[in-house]
């Protein structure tokens, strides 16, 4: 198990040399929501304050209470629940991830949770053990969406809830296109695994059948454009093969969203 993303390769690397586009990304690294995306001030703090909102709609979405436990899977380097121990009491809060790495930074964002190395489709977590789960911009990246969404409502108690953010084909049958699939493939010439296309079927037929109900499915990608220009002023500086295909995978998938190719979504469910 090693996880290794070229794009948090390039994030760690610049990081140890103290870059400003790691330093952008040092807390969370997810797309930013902007209310009124074309008054959006164009810069790195612009992008960190709207990485926050973005995260503030998950948990949100996740309708967190205190004492509650919470798994974050995929935690990135720990945004996610540094936030929420911030706003919340009592929680017992994990984060996972497939990357040690990244794990080591994020028990340094936000000391008092727990952190375990693992796969998000093979949870290593007793059914039933937490009230919420999180997954902030990484389903695309597992092994399988529907495999995760099944984990997912096992570890989740009865009445629980899972909140998430996923870049979607938009597929109108819910089947994997041809385009979906070069499009996910060409992105992941950049980013590592970027989704199969669309072979588990629609948000709503994975969910019934792993187990959830569908509570919330709203389209923000218009709120997260401003992301892209943002994210390709900082890769602008860095250097090698790997932040080449970075930027023409960024560039690929701004356009792809831009067109209504791929839409970025929200969606909670319910066990
Ligand atoms: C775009 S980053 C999002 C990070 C974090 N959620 C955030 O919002 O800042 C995607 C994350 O998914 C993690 N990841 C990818 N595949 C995984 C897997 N199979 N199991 C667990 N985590 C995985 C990556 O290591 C990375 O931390």
């Amino acid at each position: 198990m090693d996880g290794r993303l070229p794009y948090f390769d390039i994030i760690l690397e610049g990081r140890s040399r103290g870059e400003p586009a790691s330093e952008a990304l040092s807390r969370f690294v997810h797309w930013g929501y902007w209310e009124d995306p074309a008054g959006a001030p164009r810069t790195p703090e612009g992008l960190g304050a709207a990485m926050e909102r973005l995260n503030g709609l998950l948990l949100d979405a996740a309708e967190l209470r205190d004492g509650q436990a919470l798994l974050d899977a995929g935690c990135g380097f720990g945004g996610t629940l540094a936030a929420v121990a911030a706003q919340r009491r009592d929680m017992r809060l994990i984060g996972l991830n497939i990357d040690a790495r990244q794990l080591a930074v994020a028990a340094k964002t936000a000391a008092g949770s727990s952190w375990v190395q693992g796969d998000a489709c093979v949870l290593p977590f007793a059914s039933g053990s937490f009230d919420r789960a999180l997954a902030v911009e990484c389903i695309f990246h597992f092994p399988s969406r529907f495999a995760f969404l099944r984990e997912a409502a096992r570890v989740l108690k009865p009445g629980g809830m899972l909140a998430l953010s996923d870049f979607v084909p938009n597929d109108p049958d819910g089947k994997a296109s041809w385009l979906g699939q070069r499009l996910g493939e060409q992105i992941g010439r950049g980013y590592g695994v970027m989704g199969t296309g669309w072979p588990d079927g629609d948000y709503a037929v994975m969910a019934r059948k792993a187990g959830l109900e569908v509570v919330l499915d709203r389209d923000i990608t218009a709120h997260t454009l401003p992301t892209y220009p943002i994210l390709l002023g900082l890769l602008k500086g860095t250097e090698g093969a790997q932040a080449v295909n970075l930027r023409r995978a960024t560039k690929l998938l701004e356009w792809s969203s831009r067109l209504g190719l791929i839409r970025y979504r929200v969606l909670a469910f319910r066990r």
